[in-house]
This record gives structure tokens, C-alpha cells and sequence, in this order.
């Protein structure tokens, strides 16, 4: 960044680096992004489409788009004050993050996590309490609690299952953090369809600290349409939507939120045939020589490498697309990859086999 521009903008910005996506985003056997294989069949984009050119395309969506947000909060069995529906859930994020942040606040980070919250914390010029997790990428319970004790933080933001260590915390470890702090616990539950755990949004009703957030990119398949939603009790959730974008959420989301909710067999077939596929992989994975596999609750794996640089060109070059995720705390070496179709899944295992 020149002196001039640097002059001009925020200086947060020199800490910051521009979102990317290593390899790109198309591949012949695309895994890299945590994206469910199974598209929105046709039938069923060809009925959200009807519906959608009927809306007037002139006019402004509502503020916010409530009857997805009923639906929303219908399909959980809680009441429409509580959730909150946005362009992607990345869209939330920067919502929350604005409306508990800045200059002077703390937010707890384990590390590592979802790269999106340190950038917005720096972005916002508060102070981060990183938390490393264990060595075998578990999280760090006691330190959490006692880290945000000791630092008498603001804000505690856990992705679990957490991307991207693909490591979950129960339920009652997220109860036992939330507990012993009066600070917002955000619990991003991107993958929670995935995981052996149970949601906390049980306990939404209980913790007056906690806040949930999902996205419709992931078991749901819609990270095309951009849909995430925060959920969390009337009076927090009233404030927190306060710095939200008006407008955010299209006609199309909206439409598209009901119908899939609507035919959510879709989404539950597909994470079985998901999760079967992981365990495959797992096992399979696990009888490689020289290749270190995690344990996964979510829709992606991490395996540990000899040489990541050298496995990801390798598999780039057979058309197999991954993550390269040895830039996180204590994952040197680590690779990436969500669960794909049985043959791309195979095509994987034989391209990781053949090294
Ligand atoms: C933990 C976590 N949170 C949030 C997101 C953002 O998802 P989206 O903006 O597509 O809803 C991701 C995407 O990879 C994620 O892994």
C-alpha cells in the first residue's frame, strides 16, 4: 500500500489481507469450499423460479425478509423475534461482529477458527484474546473460560464444529463457557448437521448470553443463493439488528428459504449419503502410509501430510481441487477437502493413494 492510499483509507486495512481462494473456484472435482455435491434439482429451481417472476422485481424487498424468517422460525419451533435472516451468514457476521465490537472491546478467539472473525475484530480495531487449541486440534475448554475470566472479554465467537479443524464442543462445554461469562457467546453452527453433537439452539432459551448462527451453504446446498440466519433471545436480537443492511435478503432468497425448507427430505438425504461417505473416507484415509487423518464432525476432512504445497499441486494437476490449510495455528502441513460424490470421493483416495 503506497503512503498516499494508506493516508486515505483505514489504517486497520495494513493488517488486513484481501479475501482468497487458493486454486480458484472451479476444478473437475471442486472440494475445497465445504459445498454440499448435490445441487437443488431441477423440479424444484424450476417452482422457485415460477414463483419468483411473479414478485415485482421494481420494487424493494421488505427491510428484512419475514416471511422466510417465520418460516425459519417455524421449521425450529421458536418464535419469528428470535431469528434474524441474512445475505449468507458471512453477512451476519459482519452485523454482529459491528454491533459488539470496536475500539477498546474484546472478543475471544480460539485458534485456530472461521478466518473471517479475526479480520472483522482487527477491522474494528478490538483486541483478540486468542485461545490455541490442543495440539491434536481439540478445543481448550479450561483456557477458554479461564482466558475469558482473566481478560474480562466482551465477546467469545466459537465456530463448532469448527472450521477448519472440523472438531466439535458438546453441548455442555459450550453451556459450562457461556456460564462462567456475562460476555455474548456467538456459537456458529455452519456444520452442525454434520456433527455427533447436539445444537445449541436447546439452550437458546436459557442462556441470555448466547447467540446462534447458521448458514444455508453448507447441508442445505444453497451457497449460490447467499442465506444465513441468527438466532438468539427477543432483546438481544433486537439490538443486534441494528447495524444489519436493510434490504440484504432478495425476493429470490426468500422464495428459495420456504421451498427448500418446505422439501427438507432433500437436505436430510443428502447428509446421510454425506456422513456414510466420511466414515468411508475416514477408514480408507486411515490405512495410507504417511498421511495423518482427523477425526471429523462436520462435511470435510484434515489430513496432515508430509509435504501440503506438493500434495496440492499434485492433486491440482489430476483435477482435484482442495484446501491448502497449513497457514492456521497448528496445522503445518494440513490439507482440506469436503466429502464429495462416491466417484469423486474415489478419485481422491486413489490420487491420495498413488502419492
Ligand atoms: C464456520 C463458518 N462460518 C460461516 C461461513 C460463511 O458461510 P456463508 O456466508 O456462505 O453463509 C463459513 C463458510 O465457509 C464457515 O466455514
Amino acid at each position: 500500500m503506497t503512503r498516499e492510499i494508506a493516508r486515505m483509507v483505514n489504517p486497520a486495512l495494513q493488517h488486513i489481507a484481501p479475501y482468497k481462494v487458493e486454486g480458484g473456484q472451479q476444478a473437475e472435482i471442486k472440494l475445497n469450499q465445504n459445498e454440499s455435491p448435490f445441487d437443488v434439482p431441477m423440479w424444484l429451481k424450476e417452482e422457485i423460479v415460477g414463483e419468483f417472476i411473479k414478485e415485482p422485481w421494481n420494487r424493494y424487498p421488505d427491510i428484512l425478509p419475514y416471511q422466510a424468517m417465520n418460516a425459519y422460525a417455524n421449521f425450529l419451533g421458536i418464535s419469528p423475534d428470535m431469528v434474524m435472516m441474512s445475505n449468507g451468514s458471512n453477512e451476519m457476521l459482519y452485523t454482529i461482529f459491528l454491533a459488539c465490537l470496536g475500539r477498546g472491546r474484546k472478543v475471544l478467539i480460539p485458534e485456530p477458527s472461521f478466518s473471517l472473525y479475526e479480520k472483522l475484530a482487527l477491522l474494528l480495531d478490538s483486541q483478540i484474546v486468542g485461545v490455541p487449541m490442543h495440539a491434536n486440534l481439540d478445543f481448550d475448554v479450561e483456557a477458554i473460560i479461564r482466558a475469558a475470566r482473566d481478560e474480562s472479554v466482551d465477546f467469545i465467537v466459537i465456530s463448532t464444529p469448527n472450521n477448519p479443524t472440523s472438531k466439535s464442543l458438546s453441548l455442555e462445554e459450550v453451556r459450562l463457557i457461556a456460564e462462567s461469562s456475562d460476555a455474548l457467546v456467538l456459537v456458529d453452527e455452519a456444520y452442525i448437521e454434520f456433527s455427533r453433537q447436539r445444537s445449541l439452539l436447546e439452550l437458546i432459551h436459557e442462556l441470555p448470553n448466547l447467540m446462534v448462527l447458521r448458514t444455508m451453504s453448507k447441508a442445505i446446498a444453497l451457497a449460490g443463493v447467499r442465506i444465513g440466519f441468527a438466532i438468539a433471545n427477543p432483546a438481544l436480537m433486537q439490538e443486534i439488528a441494528k447495524p444489519k443492511i436493510p434490504f440484504a435478503s432478495s425476493r429470490l432468497a426468500e422464495i428459495t428459504l420456504r421451498k427448500v425448507l418446505a422439501n427438507y427430505s432433500l437436505v436430510t438425504d443428502s447428509v446421510a449419503y454425506i456422513l456414510h461417505e466420511r466414515e468411508k473416507l475416514y477408514t480408507a484415509i486411515s490405512s495410507l502410509k504417511k498421511i495423518e487423518v482427523f477425526e471429523s464432525d462436520t462435511n470435510f476432512l484434515i489430513v496432515r501430510v508430509p509435504d501440503a504445497s506438493d500434495v496440492f499441486e499434485r492433486l491440482y494437476c489430476a483435477g482435484i481441487l482442495v484446501r491448502n490449510v497449513s497457514g492456521y495455528h497448528l496445522m503445518e502441513n494440513c490439507l482440506r477437502f469436503n466429502v464429495g460424490l462416491i466417484e469423486e470421493n474415489q478419485q481422491l483416495l486413489a490420487a491420495l493413494s498413488a502419492l
